[in-house]
This record gives structure tokens, C-alpha cells and sequence, in this order.
């Protein structure tokens, strides 16, 4: 049997280089070696304001996003969130198993509290809690996440941990799993790239958009004309080129920025060529499944009805070691 790898997408906006570099990439090359889960996390998503209009093409695009970049249906099982109540369900549970103190010391939580002032709910708060029990529904060991999830994985394991010493083993330990490029900036060079901050280059976006955003983007600020030399390790675009570049054209990267040899504007034309020779047809599939919900529906109709089975049992379990089940069963 095969390990489970659990990981999880917010509905939130288009999907961005971020995310394919940092976790989707990962996915697609584990996608023959585990038993895996991805989900498509709506509960999560409504802890910040959204416009209820848009969240269903906002599901289909996350889907037509992450089939397109290679997640096929036919081998990992792809759903949403909401779809399988016992998410909910487990959540609650676990929230009386971990502290406020563990999750008071989340940063992503310190950080949407600060960008969303005006709404500091408590979802937003718990949110970690949920994504434990996303991630414990199906016994998933391996999560394949990037740099800012792992405060979040470390957590999981905390709850798994504290709930297998209170109530008997039930939960493996879950694991996060990184790319070699867990962390990827954002347009400005300075933020993470992220739907929020609006500094991103999409999965889906056209050549030519792809190059203005590049043309535009930060370089090593200390770089400022052609024959200075340029240090690629604090440098986003060189961060990029690690991947979507062969290793060969990284290393002749790495030298000859540093001797300044290569400018950041061939620099950059390098890293556009082997963008778009990757992403050019996930982008044509993507579109392609856009225009088809019926078959989207139906992927995460299928995928939610084989996360039921296994998610009933393992809340029959969970509720026979705290001993619930007697009365649930009455
Ligand atoms: P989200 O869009 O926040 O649901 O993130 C989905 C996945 O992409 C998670 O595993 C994140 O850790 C990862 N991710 C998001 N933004 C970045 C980034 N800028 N660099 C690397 N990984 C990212
Ligand atoms: N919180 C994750 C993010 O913002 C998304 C997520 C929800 C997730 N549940 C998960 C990731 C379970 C991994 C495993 O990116």
C-alpha cells in the first residue's frame, strides 16, 4: 500500500508561479509514488473577505489550474473542501486537543491580522487547526507544501501527537516536503508572491504578459549598471531560473552574473524562454478544461465521493478511542 500525500490550495485567485514552484511541481513529480489527496480548500479561502459570486469559477480555475499542470484525475483524487463535512467535523475535535498559546504563535495568523484589520474572525484564527484535520481525515504522512506552510505542518504534528498520547494512536505524524524552491518572491523582489499582494505572474498568463512582468521585475538592487557584478543568491529572478532552468544554464547563471558577464535583461530573456516552453501548455490545457465545468464538476464529484468513505471511517475511529460512538450511535 501506498503512503498518503495530502496537500491543499486555497481558492483564493488565479494560481501563481509561487505556488507551482513551491508546491504544485512537487506534487506532479510524487503524484506515481504516494496515494494522493488534493484539495481545493473553500472553508479556508472564506476566512477572508470574498465575493460569494465568484467562488465557484474561482474552484474551477484552482481545478483547471492543477489538472493542467499535470494532476491527473485518473491517478490522485482531487476535491473540495466543503464537499466532505468531516473536515469540519475533526476540526472541532482537534481544537479542543491543541492551546490558544500554539496557535497565538502563528505567523501567518500575525500576518493576515495585520493586512485585514477590519476582519480578524475567528475562523482566521482556528484556520490551522482545520488544515491539521484536512490533513489527519486521510492519515497523511507526506505534505508537499511551500516555506510558509511549515509553521502549519509542525503544528499538525503537534495535534497528531497530543492527540495519539490523550485519546491512543490513531494519527501517523504528518511530514512537510519542500522543492528546492520553497519560497519564491514576488514582482517587487521583496514580498512573497502571493494572490493577496497582487505581485505575481499566473500559471495561466500569456507570453507577452509573462515578459512585461519580468522586463519590470527586481533584480539585486545593489546591480545598478550593466558591468556591476550581481550576486544571483539574493536575486528572485536567479531563484526562478533554479525552476524552470537546466542545471547547466543555472550554474553559466550563477558565474557569469557575478562577473558580470551576462546583464539582467539577457538574464531574464533566458528565464522567459524556458517559462514559456513549460507553462505554455498548461496554460493551453487549462483553458481548455475552463471551458468544460461538466468534466471539472464531475472530477470533484468523483473525488469527493472516495474522501466520504474514508473520512467516515476515520471519524468512526477517532469517535470509538474518545469514546463518543456509543453515543453517537443511539
Ligand atoms: P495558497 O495559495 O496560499 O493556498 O498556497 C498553496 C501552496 O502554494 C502552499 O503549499 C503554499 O505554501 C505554496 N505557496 C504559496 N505562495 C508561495 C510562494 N510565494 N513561494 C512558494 N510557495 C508558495
Ligand atoms: N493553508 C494552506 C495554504 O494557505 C492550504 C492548505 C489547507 C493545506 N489545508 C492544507 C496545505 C493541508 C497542506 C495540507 O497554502
Amino acid at each position: 500500500m501506498k503512503k498518503k500525500l495530502f496537500s491543499g490550495i486555497q481558492p483564493s485567485g488565479d494560481v501563481h508561479l509561487g505556488n507551482y514552484l513551491g508546491a504544485i511541481s512537487n506534487w506532479v513529480r510524487l503524484i506515481d509514488s504516494y496515494d494522493c489527496f488534493f484539495c481545493i480548500v473553500d472553508y479556508h479561502a472564506i476566512t477572508i473577505d470574498y465575493k460569494p459570486e465568484s467562488m465557484q469559477q474561482r474552484i474551477l480555475n484552482a481545478a483547471a489550474a492543477n489538472i493542467g499542470a499535470g494532476l491527473d484525475p485518473d491517478k490522485c483524487t482531487i476535491f473540495v473542501q466543503s464537499q466532505v463535512p468531516e473536515h469540519t467535523e475533526l476540526a472541532w475535535i482537534l481544537n479542543s486537543v491543541i492551546s490558544m498559546g500554539h496557535l497565538e504563535r502563528m505567523t501567518q495568523f500575525k500576518d493576515k491580522s495585520m493586512q485585514n484589520k477590519g476582519n480578524i474572525n475567528v475562523g482566521l484564527f482556528t484556520y490551522p487547526v482545520l488544515q491539521a484535520a484536512d490533513i489527519l481525515l486521510y492519515k497523511g504522512e507526506v505534505v508537499p507544501v511551500g516555506e510558509d506552510q511549515i509553521q502549519h505542518i509542525e503544528l499538525a504534528r503537534e495535534i497528531a501527537r497530543k492527540f495519539n498520547n490523550k485519546y491512543g494512536g490513531t494519527f501517523p505524524e504528518p511530514q512537510e516536503f519542500l522543492t528546492e524552491v520553497p519560497r519564491i518572491m514576488g514582482l517587487d523582489g521583496k514580498t512573497k508572491m502571493s494572490k493577496s499582494l497582487n505581485n505575481y505572474i499566473s500559471l495561466v498568463e500569456s507570453p507577452d504578459s509573462i515578459w512585461k512582468k519580468l522586463a519590470s521585475a527586481v533584480t539585486d538592487e545593489n546591480r545598478k549598471r550593466r558591468n556591476d557584478p550581481g550576486n544571483p543568491e539574493i536575486c528572485n529572478i536567479f531563484t526562478m531560473h533554479k525552476g524552470f532552468s537546466t542545471q547547466e544554464q543555472i550554474e553559466e547563471i550563477r558565474s557569469s552574473c557575478a562577473t558580470a558577464e551576462i546583464g539582467c535583461v539577457d538574464c531574464k530573456k533566458m528565464l522567459h524562454e524556458n517559462m514559456v516552453r513549460e507553462l505554455t501548455p498548461i496554460r493551453e490545457k487549462s483553458n481548455e478544461l475552463i471551458d468544460d465545468s461538466d468534466y471539472l464538476y464531475g472530477v470533484l464529484k468523483r473525488g469527493a465521493e472516495r474522501c466520504k468513505d474514508i473520512a467516515k471511517e476515520t471519524m468512526g475511529l477517532v469517535r470509538e478511542n474518545m469514546g463518543l460512538s456509543s453515543l453517537k450511535d443511539c
